[in-house]
């Protein structure tokens, strides 16, 4: 059998292979953050599809963290029946998925259609130039209310019945603009040393597990390297990682990039972490190597994210202890029954041509609202179109 399809436990759940969906928006809740029926149909695609663990997508904590419109919500206990039905429809498929909620705020980083009815906050008043957006310090205090909310949040995902939870401390979001040099200029015991810049992380977990069961699982998503010459290094996200380990989180996702890193790329990118890649394998699985660093130096399941486009290469990732398991994004947009496939020896190569037009679309979202479909692959149709001509 394939190492992609052996079985792993993070923390106290077993998750039945090594292939996840990383948390990805794509729409399909209204315009004040509830799901919709056409999302559990989605989730219930994702979880036929094979797949061992479902991260859901951005889900805002408290209502100024909402980067774009059409996310889901999560900062009030009216929005636990909505996202207990995508539990619900993953659990009901009865062949093992898992699905976690991954708990984020923006911070400074609000693009089009995101929350603006006031000045983003964010732990300095770092300007972002994509965006112009220069936010205003948080006080202490209003630190102390976020980490209330976070853990507000993580309440309500276990009410919801998700089998775990995932910090969303990457991307240029809040929490990675907190761990970030870049973006946290602070002096008091929020900023400065490494010790410092965790510091946020470090009591959202602690105020988690005083509300819910100490065994489940939370995990982070972590940016292992900014790519901004002031920002998170690999070098120091091998410390950082050490510091979630001890702090008691399940498990780490490697991934990097800030809005702000995005024009570095050979191919403009947006979002930035999601990059534009072609068939050459040395532009694939672009993280592997920080997750290879990081995966050395703890003993907590690595996931790493990023161009994994081949089961091959899947497979070699597991095999040569780079990481634990595998998570894709785009490949589940083109193809939520990509594992099967894969598990079924139908095909190496998913068919997402990482061309980022999904993404492009989702502007859409902000003109047309709850008419908005849902994020989606636009060249599915043509992909099959040329498969079949050859
Ligand atoms: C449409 C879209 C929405 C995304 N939304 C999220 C999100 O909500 N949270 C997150 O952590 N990453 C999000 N990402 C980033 C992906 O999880 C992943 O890190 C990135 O796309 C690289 O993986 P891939 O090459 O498999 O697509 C999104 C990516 C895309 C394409
Ligand atoms: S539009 Fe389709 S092929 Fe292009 S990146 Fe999105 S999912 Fe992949």
């Amino acid at each position: 059998m394939s190492v992609l399809f052996r079985p792993i436990k993070i923390g106290n759940i077993e998750i039945k292979n090594r292939i996840v969906r990383s948390a990805t928006h794509i729409a399909r809740n209204t315009v004040d953050g509830f799901v919709t029926d056409k999302k559990v149909e989605y989730f219930r695609e994702l979880a036929l599809g094979g797949v061992g663990l479902i991260i859901k997508g951005f889900t805002y904590i408290s209502p100024d963290g909402r980067p774009f419109p059409l996310m889901s919500a999560i900062y009030d206990d009216k929005y636990i029946p909505g996202l207990r039905k995508l539990v619900e429809v993953v659990h009901s498929q009865n062949n093992g998925c898992k699905i976690a909620v991954q708990l984020s705020h923006a911070g400074r980083e609000i693009g089009p259609g995101g929350y603006r009815d006031e000045v983003p906050m964010a732990p300095s008043s770092v300007i972002d130039p994509i965006t112009r957006i220069v936010p205003r310090p948080m006080t202490i205090s209003e630190i102390h209310n976020i980490v209330e909310s976070f853990s507000e949040g993580a309440r309500r995902g276990y009410e919801a019945g998700f089998d775990a939870i995932q910090l969303h401390g990457a991307h240029g979001y809040l929490l990675n603009q907190f761990l970030s040099p870049h973006t946290n200029l602070r002096d008091d015991e929020y900023g400065g040393t490494l010790k410092n810049r965790c510091r946020i992380i470090e009591e959202i977990y602690q105020r988690i597990t005083d509300k819910i069961p100490k065994n489940f699982p939370i995990l982070i998503k972590m940016n292992a390297a900014d790519f901004l010459e002031d920002g998170i290094r690999p070098d120091e996200a091998v410390e950082m990682a050490k510091i979630f380990e001890k702090i008691g989180f399940s498990a780490l996702e490697i991934s990097g990039g800030m809005w702000e890193a995005m024009m570095k790329f050979k191919k403009k990118a947006f979002p930035p972490e999601a990059r534009k890649i072609s068939d050459d394998p040395s532009e694939h699985a672009y993280h592997r190597e920080h997750a290879k660093l990081i995966k050395k130096s703890v003993k907590i399941p690595i996931i790493v994210v990023g161009g994994i486009r081949f089961k091959s290469m899947a497979e070699d990732i597991i095999k040569s202890n780079d990481a634990d398991l595998v998570s894709m994004s785009r490949p589940f947009i083109c193809e939520p029954d990509l594992p099967n496939k894969w598990k079924n020896g139908i095909t190496d190569r998913s068919l997402c041509i990482s061309c980022n037009k999904c993404c492009d679309d989702a502007i859409n979202s902000v003109i047309q609202g709850n008419a908005y479909p849902g994020i989606r692959c636009l060249m599915r149709k043509k992909i099959d179109k040329l498969n079949q001509n050859v």
